[in-house]
């Protein structure tokens, strides 16, 4: 089994991270210290542990070099609740300053769901033999009038049995009851907004006086919902959200991206939007520790660690509120990425892009095979339009690319059997011309 992320030490989060992100050592480095720092916290007796909160850490880098990237790894990574949120979703018009604890709602959201998904992992097997004598039950008294046999016949039923458990009576139909909408109670829905939450208790409200009614069903989807009823039954309700709140303050993790955007500017930018500051005061209580009320209770903030990430293009950490900068105390900077960085990301992670177009193109038949050097001249031009237009990271090597493969990808299918070569001359051939002309890059690559 893999470990869980408090069971990670520091090195092990970072070696999860290397299979992804290439570089950003320091960035890396701190996030695991402090996810471990929490931990180890745990494992203190009351007293001191209770003294001991999270240090917030800021990621400030250029734009493209991986900081939203780290953030979606570790969200992979975490059997810690974690949430990412936009720092600017909170200055769009129609949200007012209160929403801000949304985010510690979402958050709580994402908790139950996990620990919902680790207890229907565990009971898997045992729901799923339940769901397969209730299908047999409705499968088995519709065969009575067409086939020459006892339903009640053992053997009619094991056969039977196999087939559903070798999922080749999915089409079949069945004809059930199904209660409107049943799942209401726990669900993750209606976070935050009033608007929702109101809507989703009139909507439980009506299902309350409509009648289950008869539906003709295939067994797909029919298990489907078995599923999800069984499921309902076997879970414990209060369990679950204890478990899933214990975890959010204690092992919660809130990733801010954008904080940049947040930062300068007491004055609304345009019209209607809600100040930057505000939200940055909004968002102060809660990074500092407070108690937000939720559908599920009342969760303290306190422990949760927040992430913020910005790339401070035009503004700087020091346009922050004071306040708010003090409570994200540990800096890392990104670094920009090298031609070198580059080649790394086009071959190493193991989602790289060379992979995925491999996988892509190879669905129609035709084979990319990209050589060292003609990966190794990607990433030279990919750095060299960076530095003589915008840097925009490794986002550039998705324009390169699409650009560079866009003949292949158009005719994959006259070429049917191939093996295509990316060399360094087919790079060259196709890329060279667009790279050296600074105009035509600007509008192409
Ligand atoms: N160090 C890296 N290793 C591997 N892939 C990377 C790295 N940096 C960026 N990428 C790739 O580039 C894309 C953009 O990166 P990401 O979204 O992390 O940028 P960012 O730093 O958050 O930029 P922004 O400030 O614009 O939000 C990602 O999809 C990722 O695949
Ligand atoms: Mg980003």
């Amino acid at each position: 089994m893999e470990k869980t992320l408090d069971e990670m030490y520091p090195r092990e989060i970072v070696e999860a991270l290397d299979k992804y992100i290439i570089g950003q050592k320091e960035a890396k480095k701190m996030i695991a210290i402090a996810i471990r720092n929490r931990s180890r916290r745990k494992l203190l007796e009351n007293g001191i542990g209770d003294e001991i909160v999270p240090k917030n850490i800021m990621m400030i880098g250029p734009t493209g070099v991986g900081k939203t990237e780290i953030a979606r790894r570790i969200a992979k990574l975490a059997n810690a609740p974690f949430l990412k949120v936009e720092a600017t979703k909170y200055t769009e018009v129609g949200y007012v300053g209160r929403d801000v604890e949304s985010m510690v709602k979402d958050l709580m959201g994402a908790s139950i769901q996990l620990v919902q998904s680790e207890y229907s992992a565990k009971k898997e097997k045992e729901i799923e033999r339940i769901v397969n004598e209730r299908l047999l039950d409705l499968i088995i008294p519709s065969l009575e009038n067409t086939v020459e046999i006892t339903t009640t016949d053992v053997s009619v039923r094991d056969k039977f049995r196999e087939l559903l458990v070798q999922k080749k009576l999915e089409d079949r139909e069945v004809v059930m009851k199904v209660a409107p909408s049943s799942r209401v109670e726990i669900g993750v829905m209606g976070n935050g907004n009033g608007m929702d939450e109101i809507q989703e208790a009139m909507k439980n409200l009506g299902s309350i006086f409509q009648q289950p009614r008869k539906r003709k069903l295939s067994v797909k989807r029919a298990r489907e919902i078995l599923m999800e009823e069984e499921f309902d039954k076997s879970i414990d309700k209060d369990k679950v959200i204890e478990e899933a709140k214990k975890r959010t303050e204690e092992m919660g993790i809130i990733f801010i991206d954008e904080i940049d955007k947040i930062a300068g500017g007491s004055n609304p930018s345009s019209r209607g939007e809600v100040s930057r500051e505000g939200v940055q005061r909004d968002i102060l209580p809660i990074v500092e520790g407070t108690k937000v009320s939720t559908k599920w209770g009342v969760i303290d903030t306190t422990n949760i660690l927040f992430i913020a990430a910005g790339a401070f293009s035009l503004s700087k950490p020091s346009d922050l509120i004071p306040e708010l900068q003090g409570r994200f105390p540990i800096r890392v900077e990104l670094s920009d990425l090298t031609a070198d960085d580059f080649y790394r990301i086009l071959t190493e992670p193991n989602n790289a892009i060379t992979k995925q177009y491999e996988a892509l193109i190879g669905t129609e038949g035709v084979k990319l095979d990209f050589t060292e050097s003609g990966v190794r001249r990607i990433a030279e031009l990919a750095y060299e339009v960076n530095q003589n237009t915008d840097n925009i990271g490794a986002r550039r090597l998705y324009t390169i690319m699409e650009r560079l493969l866009e003949e292949v990808s158009f005719e994959a299918d006259q070429i049917v059997g191939k093996t295509i070569p990316i060399s360094e001359e087919y790079v060259n051939e196709r890329l060279e011309n667009v790279v050296s002309h600074q105009d035509l890059s600007r509008y192409i690559l």
